[in-house]
């Protein structure tokens, strides 16, 4: 009887177990761990670093790593990668700490792991948002088969400043489409389950307001209304977050006069409270001993401020490790927030699958098989396709014959160190394909294409150093400028066409990589000039990672391609469009200033009372000396073939919650040859409570169409388009009148108006 009792209460206790949800399962396991452990072992859990034994991407390297993962006292590495080195460090916690908890992998995996991928920016100019979720899913691939865990990426942080590097780094100026490749990225890196060997988790950065920096100089101070934050800034994190991202890296700037790492409001009553991230948030590298250069007090009051704000991962800098124990015992942090960090990263590992099996990611076979293969290659090549953006082709002098002689200058035009960009801290140089290469791989050998260097990315060797933060300075040919001008001028007499390949070198952009001169360098510009004197037709591609300021350009050149950086496939992809094998369709999203001193220009700016619009400029809202408008705008991007637009048809002018409203219009390839549109939807709300941008971006669409061909492109539009966040912070939409818009950039639009009514 006895007996029969005990067996039914065992299990039923079993039973009770297995049936526990799968969050269940991971508190009970979490808590049961945390049970056990001490402080130390729990302030080691928030320690992140970095052991030089790899990749450095900051400054300061991690000392007595080996020692303090013995000790318990790291949560997790990055920096390292390859299943060996990431398998002897993973030993040293399961074989020789305390209570071998796994550590945590992670890496700057941000356009691509060993296949790289264009820069973000480039990804963005795709507007194709399975092409980008895919460019993640195969970086997830690739860095989970080389040991990782974790990516820091994506980085979502809206840019209106150009002089900024790190514009590269996300999709541009718009919050609508920075949240669409928030999600597509997030859902690439960590698909449906965290826990197979072939996912990683994401980590949304840098929130918030990174972009902002005053001045574009990196790492400085932002400043701006709540409103502002919450319209224009802070969609696409919160679109990060509503797709599940698993942790969230905090930024370097300050909001409203405390650094983002120390700041409660941001990373707990928005972050946590408001859009219920569940996740974990980790620091910028030493972002929590900068809070001492912002100006916040020592490290251990930095500390204290960051855990209490709600940070659970400090990035290199040691401060939690050194001096969380001493808060705790003065009473400036409770022993709750260590309690509440920890579990937070504990159930990150958990769901990593890394308690089932903290060698999940480890295995030897892998990279050989899934890293660099010939079909993530081929993905590359039409991802970085589909990013460049034909941003003039005057007399149709693109698509070039695949036949003739074709001269090929420019320091970017032979040059595998460049190719990939910033960030792209696992990608090997030399695999890249040059653009002399990919030419002659597309054309074959009919085109004859004459090489010459023409200039150097720079003469100036202080200049040169400082965009080679990592290796050897960019290199500088011994030959004067004059000689190698000469040499290219003699080759473009040779030949039907000249490309001239310019731009930036990779590390001109990305961080601590701002420049308040968007011009090419002086030696490429001479180099240009040079080549158009020839008369010869003249098609420049451009590499860089920012919207440069090229109005001289723009003038003076019949074509131009902006490549933004391609990637491994660089050569490949970018031949494929100038011989035509591809009809470029990406679209900017990133206004191109006319000059620096316009910036911030971006399209969906507010009105102003005095708004420019023709005749007699005096008192309107306008420069003297440069038009208002930018060089190329938001959205804009040319193909080889042009569309053409019926005006827009209604389903009706007057709708109200609930309802909805359906914009069509017909679109025609009026060319022939066959194309990609992207056909764009924005919308203005003319009468609100607070005032609203002259156009926003709330809808778009692909459409391939053959020569000649139409299609009706339809977008609905519901009450939830027209939200947005009043003086209260409330999101809603307002009654009254509205103008919709749907053109092939924000400034080649047909426009028709609808109403709201309660
Ligand atoms: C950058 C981050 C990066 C981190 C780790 C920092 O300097 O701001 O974007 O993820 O380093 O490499």
């Amino acid at each position: 009887m006895r007996r029969t009792f005990l067996t039914i209460v065992v299990l039923s206790f079993l039973m009770q177990v297995a049936a526990q949800t799968p969050d269940a399962k991971m508190n009970t396991f979490v808590a049961n761990l945390m049970s056990k452990m001490t402080l130390e072992e729990k302030i080691g859990q928030l320690n992140l670093v970095t052991p030089g034994w790899g990749v450095p991407t900051g400054s300061v390297v991690s000392k007595g790593v080996e020692d303090n993962i013995r000790k318990g006292h790291v949560g997790g590495l990055f920096g390292i990668f390859g299943p060996d080195k990431v398998r002897l460090a993973q030993a040293l916690a399961m074989n020789e700490s305390r209570l071998k908890i796994p550590l945590l992998f992670g890496l700057d995996v941000i356009h691509g792991h060993k296949t790289i991928f264009p820069i973000p920016l480039g990804l963005s100019c795709s507007w194709d948002t399975a092409l980008v979720e895919r460019s993640a899913r195969i970086a997830a691939i690739e860095a989970s088969a080389d040991g990782l865990c974790w990516v820091f990426s994506p980085m979502v942080d809206i840019a209106r400043d150009p002089r900024w590097g790190r514009i590269a780094e996300g999709a541009g100026e718009d919050p609508f489409l920075g949240s669409e490749m928030a999600r597509a990225m997030v859902k690439g890196y960590q698909g449906t389950d965290l826990s197979k060997d072939n996912t990683v988790m994401a980590c949304v950065k840098h929130f918030a307001l990174y972009g902002a920096a005053e001045g574009g100089r990196d790492y400085n101070t932002t400043d701006m209304s709540r409103i502002r934050m919450y319209n224009e800034y802070l969609p696409p994190y919160k679109a990060a977050v509503d797709a599940g991202v698993g942790s969230v890296m905090s930024s370097f700037n300050e909001i409203d006069g405390i650094p983002a790492t120390g700041n409660r409001w941001l990373l707990t009553s928005l972050l946590r409270n408001q859009w219920g991230f569940k996740g974990f948030v980790v620091s910028d590298y030493t972002s929590v001993n900068e809070m001492i250069a912002h100006g916040v007090g020592d490290l251990q009051t930095a500390s204290a401020m960051a855990l209490h704000a709600g940070l659970d991962m400090d990035m290199v800098g040691e401060g939690f490790l050194t001096t969380l124990q001493k808060s705790l015992k003065a009473g400036k942090v409770t022993i709750k927030q260590i309690d509440d960090a920890c579990k937070r990263i504990l159930e990150a590992k958990y769901k990593l699958g890394l308690f089932q099996d903290p060698y999940r990611y480890v295995n030897s076979g892998r990279p050989e098989k899934e890293i660099l293969t010939a079909q993530n290659r081929q993905a590359a090549r039409e991802t970085a396709v589909r990013s460049m953006v034909l941003l003039k082709n005057e007399g149709r002098i693109l698509p070039l014959k695949k036949s003739g002689t074709i001269a090929l200058i420019g320091p970017l035009a032979n040059n595998h160190s460049e190719m990939l960009g910033t960030w792209a801290v696992s990608g090997d140089n030399t695999k890249s394909v040059t653009i002399q290469q990919g030419m002659q791989n597309v054309a074959g050998n009919s085109v004859q294409i004459l090489f010459a260097r023409g200039a150097n990315i720079t003469d100036d060797t202080s200049f040169a150093k400082r965009i080679s933060p990592f290796g050897k300075p960019t290199e500088i040919d011994a030959r004067s400028p004059d000689t190698l001008i000469q040499e290219a001028v003699a080759a473009a007499g040779k030949a039907d066409v000249v490309v001239v390949v310019v731009g930036e070198a990779a590390e001109m952009s990305g961080e601590s990589a701002s420049r308040t001169d968007l011009d090419l360098p002086g030696s490429q510009r001479k180099l240009v000039e040079a080549l158009v004197k020839t008369g010869k037709p003249l098609v420049v591609v451009l590499m860089n990672g920012r919207p440069l300021a090229i109005p001289w350009l723009n003038e003076q050149a019949p074509a131009i391609l902006e490549a933004w950086f391609p990637g491994t496939e660089a050569g490949n992809a970018v031949a494929d469009v100038l011989f035509g094998n591809y009809n470029p369709s990406g679209k900017l999203t990133t206004s191109f200033p006319r000059n620096v001193g316009q910036i911030p220009v971006y399209y969906n700016h507010k009105n102003t009372g005095r708004p420019f619009e023709g005749g007699a400029p005096k008192f309107k809202s306008n420069y003297l000396d440069v038009q208002n408008e930018p060089l190329y705008p938001f959205g804009y991007g040319l193909s080889y073939t042009n569309f053409t637009y019926d005006s827009i048809k209604l389903s009706r002018n007057t709708f109200s919650a609930g309802q909805s409203i359906t914009a069509s219009v017909m679109v025609t390839n009026a060319g022939d040859v066959a194309g990609e549109e992207t056909v764009q939807l924005y919308i203005r709300d003319v009468e609100a409570s607070v005032t609203r941008p002259v156009k926003e971006l709330k809808g778009f669409q692909k459409v391939v169409l053959k020569a000649h061909e139409s299609a009706k492109v339809e977008f609905t539009i519901t009450e939830n388009d027209l939200k947005f966040y009043n003086s209260e912070l409330k999101y809603v939409a307002e009654p009254g009148e509205f103008k919709v818009f749907i053109g092939t950039n924000s400034r080649d639009v047909k426009e028709t108006g609808f109403r709201l009514v309660k």
